[in-house]
């Protein structure tokens, strides 16, 4: 019996990756653990794509449906998708090869909200689910799993599946014992009661998953860290963003909307959501809180010192220095960070009534207000909407941010109409650039607009949406969110033409 799995019987249950990936049949209904990267099973999946592979060079036809919390890793999305195995997927990815595949439409690809799919699968939406491939840290003497460095919809996939396989990975730390919360108090409509969680520390749960020994088919053990790339030092155009941010807290603050401590902080994953992190640190603010879905290294440097007091989520997200920082402090950090199923860290009655500051990264936005979280020219998906939507829509204040332009200035973030939309005009709060910040609250369409293109648009792309909008308002059909519809989308079309925007 190993030290990590302290349960007889699942000892006797060990197995190499190779065998437990034997174990999953074509045609199955897979729920894997892992989230941005982190907690993701590291042995059995590539065993599995290898299967696969070796499958259809006989001819045979062997593809997956595939769950997990959100992204994962080369290991796990990036094998199945090369070896062609992934016939569905959800809910979220940012894997080159998988996102190739999905634009190539070779898989079905589901992009819903994050804090939606417990209660999907619960409700029977996703099938049933064959099999529950879980990275642990440790096994307890009763079975009950502790979890790794993301929670995701683990306890989701445990309660469901038919099969369970734990890969128990010997490089998570050990010193996790008792920074998870796991709430088991959801139930379905009309079952719900009110979650009795009232600040982002509280601790309403258990700190280890429950799991039905008798449906471990299979123990593997690993020794494997997660794998999250580095972020870049925050640029110019980063650290503007956020200086927008902080000013406009400032201003907040002064108007007693806010008070010094803010509110909960959510803050989305990428270069900038680390800029404005940092940017907050800068700005002078201290005892802070964050419930949000992701610790990045930008986050864990504010609880590092003292800028956020405490901080709930599903994940980590931590370049390898940010891991060597958090190992070598982790009695101090497990005081300051919980976390949850994302169910509940990206619960919406939770993000509306703790008030949750959200700001998130976005593709571009249009005169109204409308964002587009996902595709390129309506119709390439980058990532997914992740929990975007959970916060943006629920929060206290929906912020929005992108450098003006992207692809050189080949294209304007700020355009007439979005190509796709992920948040409506009615969910965004505030739209920010390296230019400056449009506060939308209280305003008509046609004045959102005017704020949007004074305060966000890029100087090169100004005129061309101040002219747009001016004859939109002379010849629209209705003038209440005048539009030229023929024209609407002519920019994305021009990109896709000539490379640019601007066309020529
Ligand atoms: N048109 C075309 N491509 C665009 C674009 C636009 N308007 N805006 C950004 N991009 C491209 C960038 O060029 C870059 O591509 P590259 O890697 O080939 O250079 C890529 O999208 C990422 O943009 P970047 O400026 O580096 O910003 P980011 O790392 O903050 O990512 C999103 C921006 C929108 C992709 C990212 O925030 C996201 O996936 N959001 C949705 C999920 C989410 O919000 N999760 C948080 C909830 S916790």
């Amino acid at each position: 019996m190993s030290d990590r799995v302290a349960h007889p019987g699942l000892a006797a249950r060990r197995m190499d990756a190779d065998a437990a990936a034997a174990l999953v049949r074509p045609g199955m209904t897979v729920g894997m653990s892992g989230f941005t990267g982190a907690g993701y099973p590291k042995g059995v999946p590539l065993e599995l794509a290898a299967r696969i592979t070796a499958a259809h060079e006989r001819g045979d036809a062997f593809r997956l449906r595939v769950l997990t919390g959100a992204s994962t890793a080369p290991e796990l999305d990036g094998a199945l998708a090369r070896a062609g195995g992934i016939d569905f997927r959800l809910p979220y990815q940012s894997d080159p090869e998988l996102r190739e595949r999905i634009n190539r439409g070779e898989i079905e690809y589901m992009d819903i909200h994050l804090g939606h799919v417990a209660q999907y699968a619960w409700s029977g939406f996703l099938g049933k689910l064959d099999m529950a491939i879980i990275e642990a840290t440790a096994i307890l003497p009763d079975g009950r799993l502790l979890p790794s460095t993301s929670v995701g919809n683990n306890k989701t996939w445990l309660d469901l599946a038919d099969q369970v396989i734990v890969e128990v990975n010997h490089r998570q730390p050990m010193g996790l014992d008792g920074m998870h919360d796991i709430y088991y108090g959801t139930a379905l409509p009309p079952h719900r009661r009110p979650i009795p969680l009232q600040k982002p520390g509280d601790r309403i749960g258990e700190p280890y998953l429950r799991v039905d020994p008798a449906k471990v088919v299979a123990v593997v053990h690993t020794d494997a860290p997660d794998r999250i790339g580095r972020f870049s030092p925050p640029d110019e155009v980063s650290r503007r963003i956020a200086g927008h941010l902080v000013e406009f807290f400032r201003h907040e603050i002064k108007a007693g909307r806010l008070s010094e401590r803010l509110l909960p902080l959510q803050s989305g994953v990428g270069n900038i959501a680390n800029a404005v992190l940092a940017g907050l640190r800068e700005g002078g603010f201290h005892g802070l809180t964050a419930f949000t879905e992701v610790i990045q290294d930008g986050m864990l440097d504010l609880l590092g010192d003292g800028t956020i007091d405490m901080a709930s989520a599903t994940s980590f997200s931590l370049s390898p220095e940010g891991v060597e920082e958090f190992v070598r402090h982790i009695d101090r950090y497990r005081e300051r960070i919980v976390l949850r199923p994302q169910e509940m860290s990206n619960h919406g009655e939770l993000i509306r009534r703790l008030g949750v500051i959200a700001m998130n990264g976005m593709v571009e936005a249009d005169l109204y207000g409308n964002v587009n979280s996902t595709h390129v020219a309506g119709s390439r998906i980058i990532n997914g909407i992740g929990g975007s939507g959970d916060f943006a829509r629920n929060g206290f204040l929906s912020c929005f941010v992108t450098p003006s332009t992207a692809k050189g200035g080949a294209i304007s973030a700020i355009v007439p109409m979005v190509s796709h939309v992920d948040h409506t005009e009615h969910d965004v709060a505030v739209v920010v650039t390296e230019q400056g910040l449009a506060d939308l609250r209280g305003l008509s369409p046609k004045q959102r607009a005017r704020a949007i293109i004074a305060n966000c648009a890029h100087p090169d792309y100004r005129p061309l949406l101040q002219d747009y909008f001016d004859r939109a308002c002379r010849d629209s059909h209705g003038k209440h969110t005048p539009h030229l519809l023929p024209e609407a989308l002519a920019w994305h079309q021009r990109f896709l033409d000539t490379g640019s925007m601007r066309g020529g």
